[in-house]
């Protein structure tokens, strides 16, 4: 690789070449430090196509909106699964499902992605995350009217994970028994710690460093792996399809049943990393603005305050008609991703080719190289968004209040405006399931609680370190004040 390095040379046809002056570093240090900057200012100098070396490999970047749809249809020359299986093998230590043996059933374990987390059974995945979440926070929730305080990213975790995973992958004998006194309570408590501590070391194990030197984070997964083993989760009642599918189909291919636990943490990590941060995010910006609170809260009471609630189980409905009409909290929740956002979609070239652009300007690429979008660069395009770094809970609602999906750039509109959730074959199949659980959460706590930030004027900024690995987490934590409701329980 460092001769490589040293002897690679921009040939007639290929973008520009960003080597740096380090081999092997290349430009890592620059990129790491400041992606959006890096990328911004490279895209200014060198055009809307380049190819950068970071940490001894070669991306190269597709800047230009319009060209997006080019680099996604492009799947007989660009391969997403040989990255994303191999990093995922890489950080999870399940099977390498990119290994020949495996490659027939593990397009039947993703197709499972698609019929298990949309169509009727996202109904019945969203029906069951609404009981769960009012079953997790009615106990939490004191009658008492002192008001209480937490983190608002420990509330989010708290809250989201647990009715989350009870979601995702059933209710242990305690949980259908008492209502939260019992050892699994207390389990709940570690798996969202170790879920957290896994979580922390992804940067570092997204850049190469193995697992086995973060002794916390291999732990962590471990821990998670070991009360996902099948033996504990054939205990457990009310398993998604999602889970239960995937169950059968591990046990079809006879992996081991460390591995098999090992590959529902990556289902667990990938159906919570980027949703709590997400949620946080638009309860938060949601509680800063009083435009954005008033309208969400107006929404929220016309959605509830109409359903008479018996007293014995005072559950509440959100169909998904109702789920659907909520135009104001969609905005938000869009609005707080497009905030938030900083995931990179990378390809694998699977052969030389040659990439047409929307503007007609070609890009010869190598077999092997990456060609990797940076979609904040849309996110945050002044001339997409106005005043692109500002919250405005309303973005994404037209004159009418209706979804707004009318976006230009250059005068023409885009197709690709809005991007957290990727984009072709890596797109991710939980989006709808994730907008859903969001919308209800936002839903329930304002309906429930008084809410208040202890320190609405202090400034709060995502966590760069995490930059190209999806929703960016908060800096920090802030105080969040909030109290139940008197009125919600009646009608
Ligand atoms: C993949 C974003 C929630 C399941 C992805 C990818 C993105 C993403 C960007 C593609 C990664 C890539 O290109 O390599 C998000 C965001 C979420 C969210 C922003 C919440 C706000 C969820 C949820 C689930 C889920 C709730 C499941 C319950 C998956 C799966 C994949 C994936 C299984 C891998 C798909 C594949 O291999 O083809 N997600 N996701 N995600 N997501 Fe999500």
């Amino acid at each position: 690789v460092w001769i490589c390095g040293h002897l690679r040379k921009r040939r007639k046809g290929e973008p520009p070449l960003i080597t740096g002056w380090l081999p092997f570093i290349g430009v890592t240090l620059d990129y790491v430090s400041n992606p959006l900057g890096f990328l911004r200012e490279t895209q200014k100098k060198y055009g809307n196509v380049f190819t950068c070396k970071i940490a001894g490999k070669y991306f190269t970047f597709v800047t230009d909106p319009f060209s997006f749809s080019i680099v996604m249809r492009q799947s007989k020359n660009l391969d997403f699964q040989k990255f994303a299986v191999g990093f995922s093998h890489r950080v999870f230590g399940h099977a390498d499902f990119s290994s020949s043996l495996f490659s027939e059933s593990y397009r039947e374990v993703h197709s499972i992605f698609r019929q298990t987390l949309q169509g009727l059974s996202l109904q019945q995945l969203t029906e069951t995350m609404l009981s769960n979440l009012q079953m997790v926070l009615e106990r939490g929730l004191p009658y008492e009217h002192d008001w209480l305080e937490e983190g608002l990213q420990s509330f989010t975790n708290r809250i989201m994970f647990e009715a989350g995973f009870l979601t995702l992958f059933g209710k242990d004998a305690g949980f259908l028994q008492a209502d939260g006194t019992s050892g699994t309570r207390i389990w709940m408590q570690k798996a969202v710690q170790d879920f957290l501590a896994f979580d922390r070391a992804f940067p570092l194990l997204a850049a190469g460093v193995p697992i086995g030197l973060c002794a916390e984070a291999w732990q962590a997964r471990e821990a998670l792996a070991e009360e996902l083993l099948h033996d504990k989760l054939h205990h457990r009642k009310c398993i998604s399809d999602l889970i239960q599918r995937r169950m059968d189909a591990f046990d079809r291919m006879h992996l081991d049943e460390t591995g098999k636990a090992r590959t529902h943490v990556c289902m667990l990590w990938a159906s919570q990393a980027n949703t709590l941060p997400a949620a946080f995010w638009s309860l938060y910006y949601t509680l800063r603005s009083v435009d954005a609170f008033t309208a969400a809260c107006t929404e929220v009471n016309r959605v509830f305050s109409g359903q008479l609630i018996n007293n014995q189980d005072q559950t509440l409905c959100l169909s998904r008609e109702q789920l659907d009409s909520m135009a104001v909290l969609e905005s938000i929740i869009e609005e707080a991703l497009r905030l938030s956002s900083a995931s990179m979609m990378i390809r694998v070239a699977s052969n030389d080719f040659t990439l047409t652009l929307d503007s007609g300007q070609t890009a010869d690429v190598r077999k092997g190289d990456y060609i990797a979008l940076y979609p904040q660069l849309i996110h945050l395009d002044p001339e997409i968004y106005p005043d692109p770094t500002e919250f405005k809970y309303n973005r994404f609602l037209d004159e009418k209040g209706q979804r707004k999906s009318n976006f230009f750039k250059n005068e023409r509109r885009l197709k690709h405006f809005l991007m957290p959730f990727g984009s072709g074959a890596s797109e991710c199949p939980g989006r709808f399931f994730a907008v859903h659980e969001i919308k209800q959460f936002l839903a329930l706590t304002l309906w429930h609680y008084d809410l208040q930030l202890r320190d609405p004027d202090a400034t709060l900024v995502p966590d760069g370190t995490r930059a190209g690995l999806g929703i960016l987490p908060p800096s920090r934590d802030v105080l969040l004040r909030y109290r139940r409701k008197t009125n919600t329980t009646t009608e």
